[in-house]
């Protein structure tokens, strides 16, 4: 992953943790209600891909088991992975695309209102994403992916020559020749693999997206509603290809691209159309960007202007992040798909505990609280919800006592220990295993491995009965917290 240059080591320091009576009287674990949101505290588990589902996108015992465990925690809000909403081939990411996954996903639903009681409300994150292909070897790509055309032929110069023996010139040119030979697309498609863009209008299925997201998004919801999720969260952030519409990046030439006005219009249209088909008392929120980090994109003017179009288009919700792109992510090796996590991007997303002078810990607290300051300013409640490198009570309360945020999110907290909301509220926090934030479950999600935390995987993996991941090395929950309130 990239680090910034300043290299400068920060450890987890959570501060004092507050006593039982501080706690029940806090900010934090007091109630919000706004609209359809309706949490009995201002705690929320950010979706994070574990990859337990099975290849066709199946829930497995492992990813209820995943859920269940976070839900003894008795978060406010709990939210399920980026779940797909086209039935198509993804590895073992959960889909949602059609009927038949209603009633796995069910069993997650009610894993999650036994475990926390029914404290805990349960949504689940929408996403759709484009094509995107492994890093070929430069012998296939030459051979089998590349067309070649008389415009190669003419700067290998040689109008004339077979196909065949373009092809063989090309596999004997380094890269710095290539890089001359080949169109930018062709060389990103050679050197990092291919990748689609919602700008790809020559290509039938990118140009009609506006036609085909609407309704897909909207029968996921629906799908979402009739599994008994509280409600859903619409993934438009990071590189995926809602927020890739929003992206100051995206100079679609028709409707749907170019000013921020034609960027959004897709956004809402799956909005509304999500709004219409699970109706007025169903949960629908949104996960947008402050910035997208990355040269051209969009930066926090473009996310006030998003935000409070999707707050007066009535989104229950807006939860936010940062970066996460493609267009910075390192080079994958051959064999491998570019992960958006890897560049400077990923890091502002989920910051390393290597960092500069801001450090990882609340980086987007300002960007955060200015696009809850215009909402307010308009005049929208709208509830926002805020992530990264949180950890601490203090810090937790700081933010929503100064209104940065309504909502505070703690995604690798929480994988470090889903007992962090019991343990804080019961005045239990001494006991917290303080995430390190060394990116080490974010390590094995760039690989697609099962998601666990380096905190805890390796404890008490002898015992008998641990549920342990295929190779038999690391244990698939955390160890259970014995509380003694
Ligand atoms: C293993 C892992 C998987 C993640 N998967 C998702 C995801 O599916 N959707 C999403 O919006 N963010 C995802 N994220 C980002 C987190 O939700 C969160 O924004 C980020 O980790 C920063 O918050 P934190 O510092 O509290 O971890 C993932 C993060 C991790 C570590």
């Amino acid at each position: 992953m990239w680090k910034p240059e300043e290299r400068i080591k920060f450890q987890t320091s959570p501060g004092s943790w507050p006593s039982k009576q501080e706690a029940l009287s806090s900010r934090l674990f007091s109630p919000i209600k706004y609209n359809n949101l309706s949490l009995a505290h201002r705690t929320w588990i950010p979706a994070m891909v574990p990859w337990r589902a099975t290849e066709n996108g199946e829930v497995t015992d492992a990813v209820v088991e995943w859920y269940e465990r976070f839900a003894h925690g008795k978060p406010g809000a709990l939210v399920v992975e980026a779940t797909g909403v086209r039935d198509i081939p993804s590895g073992p990411l959960l889909r949602i695309g059609d009927d038949r996954y209603i009633e796995g996903l069910k069993r997650i639903v009610d894993a999650v209102k036994i475990a926390s009681n029914g404290h805990t409300k349960i949504f689940i994150q929408l996403i759709d994403f484009l094509n995107i292909r492994r890093r070929p070897t430069k012998n296939k790509y030459f051979n089998r992916f590349l067309d070649v055309t008389e415009d190669h032929k003419k700067t290998l110069g040689d109008t004339l020559m077979t196909e065949k023996t373009a092809r063989a010139q090309l596999v004997a040119l380094g890269d710095d020749a290539l890089e001359q030979v080949l169109t930018p697309r062709e060389f990103e498609s050679y050197s990092k693999g291919y990748r689609e863009r919602v700008t790809d209008m020559h290509l039938p299925h990118v140009c009609e997206l506006p036609l085909t997201l609407p309704p897909l998004f909207a029968e996921a919801a629906l799908r979402a509603k009739e599994a008994g999720f509280d409600g859903v969260e619409l993934h438009y952030a990071h590189a995926y290809t809602m927020a890739s519409f929003l992206s100051k990046l995206n100079n679609r030439p028709d409707e749907y691209g170019g000013n921020k006005e034609s960027r959004m219009r897709l956004p809402l249209e799956v909005f509304k159309a999500v709004r219409q088909t699970v109706g007025d008392s169903f949960t629908v929120g949104c996960r947008m960007l402050t910035d997208d980090c990355v040269a051209g994109g969009s930066k926090l003017e473009d996310a006030v202007y998003f935000a409070e179009a999707f707050a007066s288009a009535g989104m229950d919700f807006i939860s936010t992040s940062r970066g996460g792109k493609f267009e910075d992510a390192a080079v994958p090796k051959e064999g491998q798909a570019v992960y958006p996590y890897t560049g400077q991007s990923g890091y502002e997303c989920m910051p390393h505990y290597i960092s500069d002078t801001k450090g990882p810990f609340g980086r987007n607290a300002g960007p955060v609280a200015e696009v809850r300051q215009a909402l307010r300013q308009k005049g929208f409640n709208t509830p926002i919800v805020i992530a990264g490198g949180i950890h601490g009570f203090n810090q937790a309360e700081t933010m929503l006592r100064e209104c940065s945020a309504d909502i505070i999110g703690l995604a690798r907290q929480s994988l470090a220990d889903p007992d962090w909301f019991e343990k804080v509220r019961t005045g239990c926090g001494n006991e917290v295993n303080v995430c390190k934030y060394t990116n080490y479950c974010e390590g094995l999600d760039q690989k697609h491995k099962t998601v666990t935390c380096q905190l805890w995987d390796r404890v008490g993996i002898d015992e008998e009965g641990t549920p342990l991941t295929r190779d038999g090395k690391r244990r698939l929950t955390a160890p259970t917290w014995n509380s003694q309130d």
